[in-house]
């Protein structure tokens, strides 16, 4: 009887021990893939192509201001930044589509497009581009910075860029 009941104590802790080791698996592996994660994800490796949207429901012929949200991360460090864009769908077909930085090239102010001009203005010191974005007058030293893009299936995607300022190269700045 007592040998009996022994051997069931023995199996009941067996038991709980394999109980409580099944667990700890269950907590641990996700709290360890969340740890280790930022280490497989260095900086930069969010920050690729952005999803705008569908192309279709841009107006053809208009620019239009879009608003884009980006997440740098970098180990754990994670930090979001809102910019904008020009887009324009100029005709039906995708590729088609001009995407153009806001920040004015002079000293990067934000650039308004003027549709009653044709033309967009940088409001700060009266720099002028045409509607595709070419220098026309003022002080900016080129035209509007172009924004890499996609079109994938029906949905634009975009890589935002930043620029020097102040210079007439078009020089890549890390954000
Ligand atoms: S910042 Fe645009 S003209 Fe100066």
């Amino acid at each position: 009887m007592s040998e009996a009941n022994d051997h069931r104590r023995r199996f009941m802790t067996y038991c709980t021990e394999i109980l409580l080791a099944g667990l700890s698996l269950l907590v641990a592996i996700p709290a360890i893939g969340y740890l280790l994660a930022p280490l497989w994800k260095r900086e930069g490796a969010e920050a690729g192509f952005i999803d705008m949207g569908r192309l279709a429901d841009l107006p053809i012929g208009e620019w239009r201001l879009l608003a884009l949200e980006m997440v740098h991360q970098d180990g754990w460090k994670k930090a979001k930044f809102r910019h904008s864009l020009w887009v324009r769908r100029k005709a039906a077909s995708d590729q088609e589509v001009t995407v153009l930085s806001p920040i004015c090239p002079h000293l990067g102010c934000p650039i308004n497009w003027h549709p009653d001009r044709s033309q967009f203005v940088s409001p700060c010191h009266g720099g002028v581009f045409d509607a595709e974005g070419r220098y026309i007058a003022g002080p900016p030293p080129r035209s509007m910075d172009p924004i890499e893009f996609q079109v994938r299936a029906g949905r634009l995607l975009v890589r935002w860029q930043e620029f020097k300022i102040g210079v007439a190269q078009r020089v890549p700045v890390s954000t």
